[in-house]
């Protein structure tokens, strides 16, 4: 079964608590939160004090996706602010072993996320240093695109990379996943499943956030 990974970049920000307790009962296993710059992506969407805030509402996992420039600047902010898992983009990063390091060190669990144009071989030596892989199905920036089909064949790549060097590093898949994609997505090989339109926008979210988690 995937880890089911809501975005709440979809969510109804004037009802986020009641939008936090649906996901709390329902078999959601991540928060997935999506923090932009307006500089590495073309938009800007929330920070720390609102993730504070989403902290206080759950005990599930807070997934932290990062799309922002020099990341290493707010990391420690964000351990505070009760990140568990905290993703960087390999194309913000110049030390991308020294920001994965520095994750570690503050106690969360490291990401490196990649753009749809970048190869899954730029991980090779920084692969078994991490615990997830975020590859992006569509430009980050925005949520309600549409999936990038290329995207299956890098999953595949990559689930090949990490079982050919026995690690057991997750995969996440984040942007467009719809429930006509979504068992395609996990029989390439991903392990986690980020869905954010596909989930808020539904007539019933927590079925279909059920629906996600019995794709298979
Ligand atoms: C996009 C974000 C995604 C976004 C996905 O930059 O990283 O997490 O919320 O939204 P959907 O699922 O609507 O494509
Ligand atoms: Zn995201």
């Amino acid at each position: 079964m995937p880890i089911v990974a809501p975005s709440l970049l979809a969510a109804d920000f004037l009802h986020l608590q009641d939008e936090c307790t649906m996901l709390n009962e329902s078999e959601a296993d991540w928060f997935h939160l999506d923090v932009m710059d307006g500089v590495f992506v073309p938009n800007i969407s929330f920070g720390l004090p609102v993730i504070e805030q989403i902290r206080t509402t759950t005990q599930k996992t807070c997934d932290v996706h990062l799309m922002i420039v020099q990341p290493e600047r707010y990391a420690e902010a964000f351990k505070k602010a009760g990140a568990d898992m905290l993703t960087v983009h390999i194309e913000a990063c110049t030390h991308l072993h020294r920001n994965v390091q520095q994750i570690k060190s503050l106690g969360m669990q490291a990401g490196v996320s990649l753009n749809p144009h970048t190869p899954v071989d730029s991980l090779k030596d920084i692969l078994h240093d991490i615990d997830m892989v975020l590859l992006m199905s569509v430009n980050p920036g925005f949520g309600g695109q549409s999936f990038i089909l290329h995207t299956l064949q890098k999953i595949k790549e990559l689930r090949r990379m990490i079982d050919n060097q026995g690690l057991n590093t997750k995969i996440e898949i984040d942007g467009g996943i719809t429930l006509n994609n979504a068992a395609s997505i996990v029989r390439a090989g991903a392990d986690v499943l980020v869905a954010g339109s596909t989930v808020f926008k539904s007539a019933d979210p927590k079925a279909t956030i059920r629906a996600l988690k019995h794709i298979v």
